[in-house]
């Protein structure tokens, strides 16, 4: 059978950075409220003329760098983001024109913080079924330009930046000991919507809106959710939590991160941590912090990954991932 494999990973994060101490000047926060609360220490800001698909692009390139391939080796883009350059064109033909690619397909999904898992699982689907061969799936956001700066709730928690990976169809023998995707699982459920959305859009007021979420609510939900679907997910692949080796967790708050480990029965010493350098990211977050342990040697050939996210939506999912 066919297995998507990752075969390389990448990301970006701007040069600005802007700490806890340089927002609590600017509205009634503090260092100490951000770090208890969410476990954030500082965040990374696109620049002025700095867009999602500069940062997409700049985390592809280096996912290719990796995986020693050329943009004329991908026949696969799918770009997950919430804050694309415009309304149209999709950022994934932006990105594959500044990458000089005039061939394959290129389209974005919209599942805000679990877009990643979506556009992972969406691949993979194209990969399986024989269509495609080499993809770029991409999480790229720069939530800076939708967040309400007055708004100390929400202000301080997200930042800019992009992961990208590569996956490659490779031939598994349909085991759980194969390398490459395992098995996926995603949900999402729209009664939710009014607990984190954008209070604008280009079909209904013409304008780009600013995010509004109600924390708390989101929270409780977050770790029953994926809890339930990171053990769906091991399920599905015929393993269980003792397999993990490593949680590639969506970004969001520390104490979910340690709520969903307590649930699973994991050790925080097994779960990638990366919210208090860059903030949530929103769809960037899970292929940034998959970087990050790739890239420090943490995540070995043989481990056991498991990819979960839960945004606005509400979507959550997650991956079993064999390196
Ligand atoms: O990626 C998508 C998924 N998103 C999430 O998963 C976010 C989930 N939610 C959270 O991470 C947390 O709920 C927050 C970090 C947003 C908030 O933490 P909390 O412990 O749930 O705090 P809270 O909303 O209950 O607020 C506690 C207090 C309130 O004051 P009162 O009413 O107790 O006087 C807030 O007004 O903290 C206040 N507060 C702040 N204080 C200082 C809210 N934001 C701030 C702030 N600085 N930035």
């Amino acid at each position: 059978m066919i297995r998507s494999r990752i075969i390389g990973t990448g990301s970006y994060l701007p040069q600005t950075i802007l700490t806890n101490a340089e927002l609590a000047a600017r509205v009634d926060t503090s260092d100490d409220w951000i770090v208890e609360r969410t476990g954030i220490a500082k965040r990374h800001i696109a620049a002025a003329g700095e867009f999602t698909s500069d940062l997409g692009t700049a985390a592809a390139t280096a996912a290719l760098a990796a995986a020693g391939l050329t943009p004329q080796d991908i026949d696969l883009i799918i770009v997950a983001t919430a804050t694309p350059d415009q309304t149209f064109p999709a950022c994934a033909t932006v990105i594959q024109h500044k990458l000089g690619m005039v061939h394959g397909v290129a389209f974005d999904v919209a599942a805000v913080c679990s877009g990643f898992l979506y556009a992972l699982s969406v691949a993979d689907a194209m990969l399986v079924s024989g269509a495609h061969r080499t993809a770029l799936v991409i999480g790229a956001e720069t939530f800076s330009r939708i967040l309400d700066w007055e708004d100390r709730a929400t202000c301080v928690l997200f930042g800019d930046g992009a992961g990208a990976v590569v996956l490659r169809a490779e031939t598994g023998a349909g085991l759980a000991s194969d390398h490459g995707i395992l098995a996926s699982r995603l949900h999402s459920d729209g009664r939710y919507n009014d607990l984190l959305y954008v209070d604008g859009g280009p079909g209904s007021t013409g304008t780009t809106g600013k995010l509004r979420m109600k924390g708390k609510e989101v929270f409780r939900h977050a770790v029953t959710n994926l809890a339930s679907v990171m053990t769906e997910t091991l399920a599905a692949a015929g393993l269980s939590a003792a397999d993990v080796a490593w949680v590639v967790p969506h970004q969001a708050n520390l104490r979910i991160l340690e709520g969903t480990a307590k649930k699973l029965g994991l050790s925080m010493d097994q779960v990638v941590v990366t919210v208090d350098q860059h903030a949530n990211t929103s769809a960037a977050s899970v292929p940034l912090a998959l970087d990050t342990a790739v890239r420090d040697g943490r995540v070995k050939p043989g481990d056991l990954l498991l990819l979960e996210a839960m945004g606005g939506g509400f979507t959550w999912g997650a991956s079993a991932v064999r390196w």
